[in-house]
């Protein structure tokens, strides 16, 4: 199988998810797949041959032509965070090229994507939803209305990025204005959110071939306030325990709620399901990363590796089940 492995992309989330493909690219099985690594950066779609030369992608068609040689693909690995590859617009393209992909369909990953869509497509489904208001850019909004009807502390995000860019936890009405600033610095609309107080855990879902893993929760437990950036990606900032310590009734929960999410999301291959749990046990949604980050660092990995499975495995799977 001509595997094309799509990194990069152009979100915050760069940099990280250059890290994640190197990761796939070292675990995939040499023996089955022929991998080209395709950097792609705004209009910049390049292979780097091992000479360090680079080679541009032919986006009419996606071939790639490395010294006269033309390559032609018959799959595509999509292991890019944030824009173009989280987002729905590189599946709606590599649907126009006819090439099957490993990640949730253009629909889905717009859904998942979306924050304020997917929390409105989750809403009815037994699945607990923070409150919030979603703000475009230009709309007139009344913050002390805001902190009077979701309280304080608060969240302030971007409605479509990853890694917390741009996310405030906000704590007087007075921080109010600067936190929305800051997210309206990501994208044209937000969301002001009402902050579930708890631990937040991670879960690992992907359905393939009719069956459905469950990986082991993650909680993670910041040594900041939140779960930030730097907290995501400073070794140390956080403490990560897989599988985590909860009680068989809120594993079971977050199972439900998990593969209700990823069912309603209509989403395919791997994907994290991130949640609050209160201190009751309820556990309330907080996002859903199609492409979850799959950098040594990052929590999907090491719930592969506790299910005593390796990556390489794992993306066997995938491929088998989305190849078509
Ligand atoms: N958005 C980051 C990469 C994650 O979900 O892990
Ligand atoms: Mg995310």
């Amino acid at each position: 199988l001509k595997i094309a492995l799509l990194a990069g992309g152009d979100s915050p989330e760069r940099e990280i998810a250059l890290q994640s493909a190197a990761q796939i690219a070292a675990a995939l099985d040499r023996g089955k797949y022929d991998v080209t690594v395709i950097d792609l950066h705004r209009r910049d779609w390049h292979y780097t041959a091992p000479d360090g030369r680079q080679w541009q992608v032919d986006k009419t068609d996606f071939s790639l032509t490395v010294e006269g040689e033309r390559r032609e693909f018959d799959y595509a690995l999509v292991i890019i965070h944030g824009t173009p590859g989280e987002d729905g617009r590189l599946q709606g393209y590599l649907d126009m090229m006819g090439i099957p992909y490993s990640s949730c369909s253009m629909v889905s990953s717009v859904i998942t994507f979306d924050k304020i869509t997917t929390k409105r497509t989750l809403a009815g489904r037994g699945i607990n939803l923070a409150r919030e208001v979603f703000l475009r850019r230009g709309e007139a909004f009344d913050a002390a209305r805001i902190v009077a009807d979701l309280g304080l502390p608060l969240f302030v995000k971007p409605n479509a990025n990853g890694s917390s860019f741009g996310v405030t936890k906000v704590h007087t009405p007075e921080e109010l204005p600067a936190a929305i600033a800051a997210a309206f610095a990501q994208g044209d609309e937000i969301l002001v959110e009402e902050c579930i107080a708890g631990r937040e855990m991670g879960c690992g879902v992907m359905i393939a071939g009719g069956k459905e893993y469950l990986f082991p929760i993650t909680e993670i437990i910041p040594r900041k306030e939140f779960f930030d950036y730097e907290a995501k990606y400073t070794a140390g900032r956080s403490e990560e325990i897989t599988p985590a310590d909860i009680a068989p009734e809120v594993k079971a929960e977050l199972n439900r709620m998990t593969l209700e999410a990823y069912r309603t999301c209509r989403c395919s291959g791997v994907v994290r399901v991130d949640f609050i749990v209160t201190p009751e046990g309820r556990p309330y949604f907080i996002e859903l990363n199609s492409i979850p980050g799959m950098s040594a660092g990052s929590i999907v990995p090491k719930q592969v590796r506790a299910m005593g499975m390796t990556l390489g495995e794992l993306f066997d799977i995938v491929i088998d089940d989305t190849r078509r």
